[in-house]
């Protein structure tokens, strides 16, 4: 079991989708990079027994500002689990990436708490099936609330005007769920990821279009404590109406 603290100031993003591949630590070793470099130094949890994220950090040049890694995914003998996991106290971004099988109890605990949850989907037919089950277990396991709108898409690995990524569009729209980036495919993240760095911190000229990409999430991000108020129009939202679509076979698929 995970143990996150409830602060006030700390924005907890987990980043999660059971499909292996997707974009996970992709997305959250770069979140990590962006708020390393605008300060205070940010956490980041690996709940995923590969430890890549850890891997980003352990190759993470020095001369870089530093990003404070937990790897939850160990069980130590010598400090108790709270210790482990602690989150320092200037942080105020705490991203978790998360692993590819999550069992129901472990999904709730590591939501809970979460001000932001950001899935990360490729827009092909098996990835938008995949989402949908996630998605769906979000909200009727984790019983995550649409109208707290914590809850975001990212597409990625996109190709603009694909037929896909307009399935993946009109899928979420239907849910009610943004998708707030599109991410290309980008050889640029593969090389960040292996470097230890995140494309923020890479030649601004050659990165402009996928930095541009990411500071719509960044932006999405940053207005988490807005987020917690919810409008009076999205409390019209019947939670429970179109969520158990999710459960058929085939959603997404067609
Ligand atoms: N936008 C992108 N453009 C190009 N390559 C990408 C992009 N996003 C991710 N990748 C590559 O796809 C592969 C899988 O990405 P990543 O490791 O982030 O996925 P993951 O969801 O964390 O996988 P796992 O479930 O195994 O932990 C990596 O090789 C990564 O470099
Ligand atoms: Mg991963």
């Amino acid at each position: 079991m995970l143990i996150t603290p409830n602060r006030q100031d700390l924005n907890k993003i987990v980043v999660i989708n059971p499909k292996g591949g997707c974009g996970k630590t992709t997305l959250s070793t770069n979140l990590a990079a962006y708020f390393a470099k605008r300060g205070p130094i940010p956490a980041v949890m690996d709940c995923d027994p590969q430890g890549s994220s850890m891997g980003w950090i352990e190759r993470r040049p020095s001369s870089k500002p530093p990003v404070h890694g937990i790897a939850a995914y160990k069980r130590t003998m010598q400090a108790t689990r709270s210790w482990q996991l602690r989150v320092p106290q200037e942080t105020t971004s705490l991203i978790v990436d998360s692993p590819a099988a999550l069992s129901h109890d472990d999904l709730r605990e590591v939501t809970r708490d979460a001000s932001s949850i950001l899935v990360p989907v490729m827009p092909s037919s098996i990835d938008i099936h995949a989402a949908s089950r996630c998605i769906a277990d979000l909200l009727l396991v984790a019983k995550i609330d649409r109208r707290d709108r914590k809850l975001a898409v990212v597409a990625n690995r996109t190709r603009k005007n694909t037929k896909s990524l307009d399935k993946l569009m009109r899928f979420l729209d239907s849910l009610g769920i943004p998708i707030i980036a599109v991410l290309r495919d980008s050889q640029n993240f593969v090389h960040a990821v292996e470097d230890g760095i995140g494309i923020c911190e890479m030649t601004p000229y050659k990165v402009k279009k996928d930095i541009e990409q990411l500071d719509q999430i960044i932006q999405w991000l940053d207005g988490w404590k807005e987020r917690r108020y919810r409008t009076s129009d999205s409390a019209m939202i019947e939670q429970s109406d179109n969520v158990t679509m999710f459960r058929k076979p085939g959603i997404g698929s067609n």
